[in-house]
């Protein structure tokens, strides 16, 4: 698209480099402090390990002594370039959509500006220093939150049917504070959103509110959440009696959240963050060490080069931090990531050999000019890459050894069907996954007992409580593999407290 454009002497999209000094400019030229981004590994400002969750996942979160007023914040304006990790959905990644990795653009105010000034920097950076077409924005803000509707209508000048009042599940920070707490600081929100999709596709309803049209069309994906900005105004409390009073804090803050990969896609002119000059040379490179093109669609080789692409930026991004694969914790995490590349990239891409650590340089070389860690530990990250491959191909081959013997056993073939209580032993034992068990089986025309290897799992977990609980593997129950893995590790992030 730059070079089509070029040659018709129209000015080539923004890249991501770009995008974040436009950022990073505007905001220190308002005074703002550029901070660098945090570890992956929470520590706070003061240096503090925060143990609230397992990796960085928001802007805010090196601040939240500053936001809590432990200790008194050292610029009353701040602005970063955050990294940050979401684990949540990491089975969902392959999608469109979804990543683990991302970086958050974040401008912060301490006790100084407020919601007049942030909404009126917010719309003159995405709408006058981006080219970003004011038509194609709505907003959304907390249902009795007249002093950020003022601004938005009476200052920016948006119509009613542009501006929609929502609940505290979707306009709060944290979600649904109020109702369901923690106490601690807190505040009505005000998120901004791209409309994706084409106005002829839009809900046209008459007979609904805007709101309710907006509310549709945001579920069905034609909408895209670009910018948070957190008010952070009340500290919640809870009485004995469960009185809920929401007391204003001496100095209102501000936390500002915004997507660099989302933004980026917007300003390219792209359908998915795939598509944007961060994630086209990694896919690239992909499609070199596949020999296949990457088409953009949901079939299932171009989900395995997303899975592939995704989480090779996310293991560089971890490794050079300073965290390792490893059996528990943040390192089991970033185990699970590297190992689901692994897979998708051998099951479905064909990649038989050590892949990812020819893919991650591609990494490094797109985003080591802003992040110089990534440049050096260089070493560090490929190696350790390289290592975990060849671990998990020996993982493989004793587990396929194994597997190999299970199938030709005679029951199992006359059955055609693999007891759970096997399938589970190869996971428990070799780290063999449910999902490799389940092809391999599938080939030689036998079913494999989900529903037995559950159980086999609850039954190890069970004996594992009894016991004390040591293994963390198993330490508490429900959710997927990687909940279970990390249950013993406080993970609930709680926002500012
Ligand atoms: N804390 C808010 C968020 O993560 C805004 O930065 O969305």
């Amino acid at each position: 698209l730059g070079r089509l454009l070029r040659q018709i002497g129209a000015p080539p999209p923004m890249l991501a480099h770009e995008l974040r000094q436009a950022y990073i400019d505007f905001f220190t030229e308002k005074q703002h402090v550029l901070l660098p981004s945090a570890s992956l590994e929470p520590v706070d400002v003061l240096g503090i390990p925060d143990e609230s969750t397992l990796f960085t996942s928001a802007g805010m979160q090196q601040f939240k002594p500053w936001f809590g007023g432990q200790a008194p914040a050292k610029h009353p304006r701040v602005v970063t370039v955050q990294k940050c990790l979401r684990t949540s959905d990491i089975d969902s990644v392959g999608d469109l959509s979804h990543c683990t990795f991302f970086e958050m653009l974040g401008n912060f105010s301490f006790g100084d500006y407020f919601k007049r000034e942030v909404i009126t920097w917010t719309w003159e950076f995405l709408t006058q220093v981006l080219p970003i077409d004011a038509d194609r924005l709505c907003v959304t803000i907390y249902q009795d939150d007249d002093e950020a509707y003022d601004v938005w209508h009476d200052v920016i000048g948006l119509p009613d049917d542009r501006i929609h009042r929502l609940g505290e599940d979707k306009n709060y920070w944290p979600a649904n504070v109020i109702s369901q707490g923690p106490n601690g600081p807190c505040g009505p929100c005000s998120e901004i959103f791209y409309r994706v999709a084409p106005l002829d596709e839009m809900t046209s309803d008459a007979s609904l509110t805007a709101t309710q049209r907006y509310l549709i069309d945001d579920d069905a994906g034609r909408w895209l959440e670009i910018w948070n900005n957190v008010f952070t105004q009340f500290d919640r409390g809870e009485s004995a009696d469960g009185t809920v009073a929401l007391t204003p804090l001496p100095s209102r803050n501000n936390d500002t959240g915004a997507g660099l990969d989302r933004i980026i896609r917007v300003l390219q002119g792209v359908g998915s963050v795939f598509e944007t000059d961060l994630f086209r040379p990694i896919l690239q490179k992909i499609e070199d060490l596949a020999g296949r093109a990457y088409g953009g669609t949901m079939n299932e080789t171009d989900f395995a080069m997303r899975v592939v692409a995704e989480h090779v930026r996310a293991m560089t991004f971890c490794i050079a931090d300073g965290i390792l694969p490893s059996n528990e914790g943040r390192g089991y995490v970033l185990r699970y990531i590297m190992r689901r590349a692994m897979r998708f990239g051998r099951m479905v891409l064909g990649l038989r050999e050590p892949f990812l650590h020819e893919v991650a340089p591609t990494v490094i070389k797109k985003m080591g000019g802003f992040y110089q860690d990534l440049q050096e530990r260089r070493d560090l990250i490929l190696k350790t890459i390289e290592a975990e491959e060849e671990r998990f191909l020996r993982t493989l081959d004793h587990g396929i050894a194994r597997l190999t013997d299970l199938l030709a056993e005679p029951d199992v073939k006359q059955s055609g069907r693999l007891s759970g209580a096997a399938a589970f032993a190869l996971y428990d034992t070799f780290g063999f996954p449910l999902d490799l068990t389940k092809e391999i089986a599938a080939e030689s025309g036998v079913n494999v007992d989900t529903h037995g290897f559950e159980q086999a799992m609850a039954d190890q977990r069970k004996r594992s409580r009894e016991s004390g609980g040591e293994r963390v593997v198993f330490a508490k129950g429900g959710g997927s593999e990687i909940e279970r893995a990390t249950a013993t590790v406080a993970s609930k992030f709680v926002g500012y407290t």
